[in-house]
């Protein structure tokens, strides 16, 4: 069964801890990820972006896949499936219709009083449903889904207004994170993440978790942070593992073997991540 992300987030929040979001791109992505976490008896968020979701099919089609997937693999974790970023109140209601037990309504675009009217109206409708809601203030960097994106800080202010007025359930503030491979070291503004963290009850998110560090990972976490999202670093470890893979053998065309082949370097780079974020259950 899909759970949305609260308890999850609490214990991690009060735990000192942070529980992973995977972004999942495939069936595969998907049932490794799930295994894994299994195994290591630890939550895990499955992130999916609207181009993500689009390319396997659709909302419904995740969400059949991810709760079929549950049952068959006899998954015992706790489970959330989230969609990352969604960029319209339709698009969230959307996931929601379909299944997902949680959603991130990524308003960074608009003036903050309109972010707050969009985020308001997708927390009426997820909280109806018992699904959870994370919202943006400031602009996360980089690159995700082909969307370029500036980095612009939240601020403390900004951040308080935001959820006074919408009862979110978890808050990405823009930081100095960005989404993609950083260049040069990631420059995250801790001091405010702490005045965030201390004045606001809800559990906070990082974007972008590629790349950064292990000290700052461990010191984004001592400093509120409960839930990490991790994209681009699965991708370049299957991709690599896949390309030695097609490079040692010239012959291969199964693709089951093929897209298979990056199986153990997602399942050992997820095992170094939430040994980092020091996950539990
Ligand atoms: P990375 O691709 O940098 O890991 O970021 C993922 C993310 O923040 C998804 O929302």
């Amino acid at each position: 069964m899909l759970v949305n992300f609260n308890e999850m987030l609490k214990k991690a929040k009060e735990g000192h801890y942070a529980v992973p979001q995977f972004n999942i791109n495939n069936l595969e992505w998907t049932k490794y990820i799930l295994e894994k976490c299994n195994e290591l008896n630890i939550p895990v968020i499955l992130g999916v972006s609207e181009g993500a979701a689009k390319y396997m099919g659709g909302f419904l089609v995740v969400s059949s896949m991810v709760q079929a997937m549950i049952t068959s693999l006899k998954i015992e974790i706790p489970v959330c499936l989230h969609l990352d970023h969604g960029s319209t109140v339709e698009n969230c209601k959307a996931a929601i219709d379909a299944g997902f037990s949680s959603v991130m309504f990524d308003g960074s675009k608009h003036p903050l009083k309109e972010n707050i009217e969009l985020t308001k109206e997708v927390v009426d409708y997820a909280h109806k449903h018992m699904v959870s809601v994370e919202a943006e203030v400031g602009h996360i960097g980089g690159t995700e889904d082909n969307v370029n994106s500036e980095i612009l800080n939240a601020t403390l202010e900004d951040c308080l207004e935001l959820y006074n007025n919408t009862g979110i359930d978890s808050l990405a503030p823009a930081l100095g994170s960005v989404h993609g491979f950083y260049k040069g070291e990631p420059n995250l503004d801790f001091v405010t993440m702490k005045k965030i963290s201390d004045k606001m009850p809800i559990p906070l998110v990082l974007h972008g978790g590629t790349g950064i560090p292990e000290d700052k990972i461990k010191t984004a976490i001592a400093n509120g942070i409960s839930k990490i999202n991790i994209n681009t670093e699965l991708q370049a470890v299957w991709s690599k593992a896949v390309r030695e893979f097609l490079d040692k053998d010239k012959n291969v065309y199964d693709p089951r073997k093929v897209i298979g082949s990056g199986e153990n370097a997602i399942k050992n780079q997820i095992n170094k991540i939430v040994t980092i974020f020091e996950t539990k259950l």
